[in-house]
């Protein structure tokens, strides 16, 4: 039996799938590459010394998943494969719906039919939205504010649809907060394409001297040095949440929505300055404008999936930043 990791390829689900085969799942991997390189299959199998089987597939290709399910005894799946940028998504909101909505209806529908019914999504804090107030429980009311958002949002509500319809369904949804971070060995981590979006791959391209210095959004906001604050979670302590929640849909049925974070809050100059005393590398910045739709403070609480999932994190900031930046550093190029 094994479990399937689509979008396996990328930053968490490469880092879920050493975690995976270290615990000794069999696991198939499936992706198109759209935002990921193949070399990251032969670091996955260097760091575990264990092989997989691999599908370079669309999973908008029903047939071609269709294949997947014939050829392997698939008992669950984890769902990464996605497109990820919320600006990207606000110019190309058709490329954003149609791959991540329809990806995830044909992804469903192709299990429903062979009877696999197991399935642990990738969401995001995203849907909290803009009005609720830190540290963020799962009951929350939910919004959202771009087209990247609402595709989370809309699969978490596909997904409580399907449930109602038919109660063998097992269904995690995971709402990350801010992976960042890379595997100790340094041989894995968030490869960007050109010039990125979040903060920690910029930091380390500015640490690295592939970019000048860093744009801080903001220094008037509401917190408490008036930098934009977030809830930083190292993408190892990411992977494991998903092997409990693996652990978890294995046993029961039902859907749950769950926060997967530290339930701490570090603003942009605490990263900047727990980065510098980290690694010793000076990380120039100069405050820029706001970033239209940022919001001030974005924090889990993380009850929920301690006493349900008995996940929490382990690594610190200081642990994340020096992990992103031996993996830059090793690779300044990425993969
Ligand atoms: P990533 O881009 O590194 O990984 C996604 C992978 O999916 C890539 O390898 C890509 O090639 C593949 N993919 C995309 N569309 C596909 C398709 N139609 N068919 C097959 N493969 C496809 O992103 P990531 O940071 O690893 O994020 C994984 C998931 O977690 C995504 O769904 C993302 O939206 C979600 N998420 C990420 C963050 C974050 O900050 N990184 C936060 C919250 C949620
Ligand atoms: N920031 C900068 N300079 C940069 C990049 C970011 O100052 O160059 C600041 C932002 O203003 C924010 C913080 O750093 O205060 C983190 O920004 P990121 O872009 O790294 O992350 P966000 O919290 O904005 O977005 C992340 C994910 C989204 C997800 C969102 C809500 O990237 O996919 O969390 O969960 F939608």
């Amino acid at each position: 039996m094994s479990i399937l990791i689509t979008g396996g390829a990328g930053y968490i689900g490469s880092h879920t799938s050493v975690e995976l085969l270290k615990a000794g799942y069999d696991i198939v991997i499936a992706d198109n590459f759209s935002n990921s390189k193949p070399e990251v299959l032969n670091r996955i199998e260097e760091l575990t010394g264990k092989k997989f089987k691999f599908y370079e597939i669309d999973i908008l290709d029903r047939d071609s998943l269709n294949k997947v399910f014939l050829e392997n005894s698939i008992e669950a799946v984890i769902h990464f494969a996605g497109l990820k940028s919320v600006g990207e998504s606000v110019a190309m909101p058709i490329s954003y719906y149609y791959n991540n909505i329809t990806g995830s209806l044909i992804l469903a529908e192709v299990m429903a039919k062979h009877d696999v019914k197991k399935i642990v999504f990738s969401s995001s804090a995203t849907v909290y939205g803009m009005n609720n107030v830190s540290p963020l429980t799962e009951d929350l009311p939910l919004s959202t504010t771009n087209p990247y958002g609402s595709t989370k949002l809309m699969i978490e509500q596909i997904f409580q649809d399907i449930y109602v319809s038919d109660k063998d369904w097992s269904i995690a949804l995971l709402r990350y907060f801010n992976p960042i971070g890379a595997h100790e060995s340094g041989r894995i981590g968030e490869d960007p394409k050109g010039t990125p979006n979040n903060i920690m791959p910029y930091i380390t391209q500015v640490a690295v001297g592939k970019r000048d210095k860093l744009s801080i959004f903001g220094d008037d906001y509401d917190t408490h040095d008036g930098t934009g604050v977030r809830d930083y979670i190292h993408v190892v302590d990411l992977a494991k949440g998903h092997l409990k929640a693996v652990e978890k849909i294995m046993g029961t049925k039902g859907i749950d929505a769950y926060n997967l974070g530290t339930g701490i809050g570090y603003s942009v100059l605490d990263l900047v300055k727990n980065f510098e005393e980290a690694t010793g590398v000076k990380v120039p910045y100069v405050i820029t404008k706001n970033r239209p739709g940022d919001i001030a403070t974005c924090f889990s609480d993380p009850t929920k999936a301690l006493k349900e999932l008995g996940w929490k994190t382990e690594k610190t900031l200081k642990d994340m930043c020096k992990d992103s930046w031996r993996w830059q550093s090793n690779n300044k190029a990425g993969y």
